[in-house]
């Protein structure tokens, strides 16, 4: 690549002297996000539960030369992401970027659903955006720094997807709660966006992928193949970067090939 080239990109791209804050940072997407913000220059801290998977991460981005650290994070608990902003604070970081990745799923029929099930969907998947958009949002608002939110949503919520019912409403909700807070946030300069991913095999839905239900999404798929991971990078960049997704707000970047364009 010419040197006019990298210029070009490392100014419509180029993530140096920022943070990114990536909950949910030791999954399987969370990892690919980190990668990417990592890769583009930015300082990542990769948060969750799991520190052996997120110590990996971690260290991965540092060995390419970039820079990253592990932050264990409860994202359903409000003292946990206090912390993780007076941790931030105290190392002189804004919260830049901010993606709330974590997330779980369950194919309970509907009529089995039960109480605890229901709330410990809601709680991971819903409550804990609400949580880090309070709590590192208000951060990111007092920095009076243009700032980027990304809250991973999904296709089911968009659209009835079979067998994942409460998935699906907490996915509905985060992408409501986006378009809310991005024009609430908007005065602010901070921008707030949905990535919409189809189907990525991954930890939280290898007990959903039976083989009936693959052979269904492909037959729904046009590029008929299940996404992998680094193919979500363009979409987290165009939203992370103000250069490149400046005046990109209350949007949904859907990652599907082509699942939700499909009809007959
Ligand atoms: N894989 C897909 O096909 C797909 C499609 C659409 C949306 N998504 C969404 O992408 C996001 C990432 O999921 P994934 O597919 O990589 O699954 P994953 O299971 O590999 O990753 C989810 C991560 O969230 C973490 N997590 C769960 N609860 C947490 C909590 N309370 N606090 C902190 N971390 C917690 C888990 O430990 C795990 O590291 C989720 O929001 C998921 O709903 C995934």
């Amino acid at each position: 690549m010419s040197e006019q080239a990298k210029a070009y990109l490392e100014s419509v791209f180029g993530l140096e002297g920022k943070t990114a804050v990536v909950i949910g940072g030791t999954g399987t997407l969370g990892g690919a996000f980190c990668d990417a913000l990592g890769g583009a220059g930015a300082h990542v801290l990769v948060v969750g539960r799991n520190e052996d998977h997120g110590q990996g991460v971690a260290k991965r981005i540092n060995s390419r030369g970039g820079s990253a650290e592990f932050c264990r994070a409860d994202s359903t608990r409000r003292a946990d992401l206090e912390s993780l902003a007076a941790h931030l604070k105290s190392a002189d970081r804004n919260c830049d970027i901010l993606i709330n990745g974590a997330g779980i799923n369950s194919a309970t029929p509907f009529l089995e659903i039960d109480d605890d099930e229901w709330d410990r969907m809601l709680n991971i998947n819903l409550r804990s955006v609400h949580l880090a958009c309070q709590v590192l949002g208000k951060e990111m608002i007092a920095s009076k720094t243009p700032g980027s939110i990304i809250n991973v949503a999904s296709l089911s919520g968009m659209t009835a997807l079979s067998r994942v019912f409460t998935y699906s409403a907490t996915k509905a909700a985060v992408l409501n709660l986006t378009q809310n807070l991005a024009r609430e946030w908007a005065p602010h300069r901070i921008r707030v966006n949905a990535i919409s991913p189809g189907f990525f095999p991954a930890e939280q839905n290898r007990k959903v992928l039976t083989p009936d239900r693959v052979e269904n999404i492909m037959r729904h798929t046009p590029m008929d193949r299940f996404g992998e991971p680094h193919e979500l990078a363009g979409a987290i960049l165009l939203l992370a970067s103000n250069a490149a997704g400046g005046f990109v707000t209350g949007a949904n970047i859907v990652v599907d090939g082509g699942f939700t364009a499909m009809t007959i």
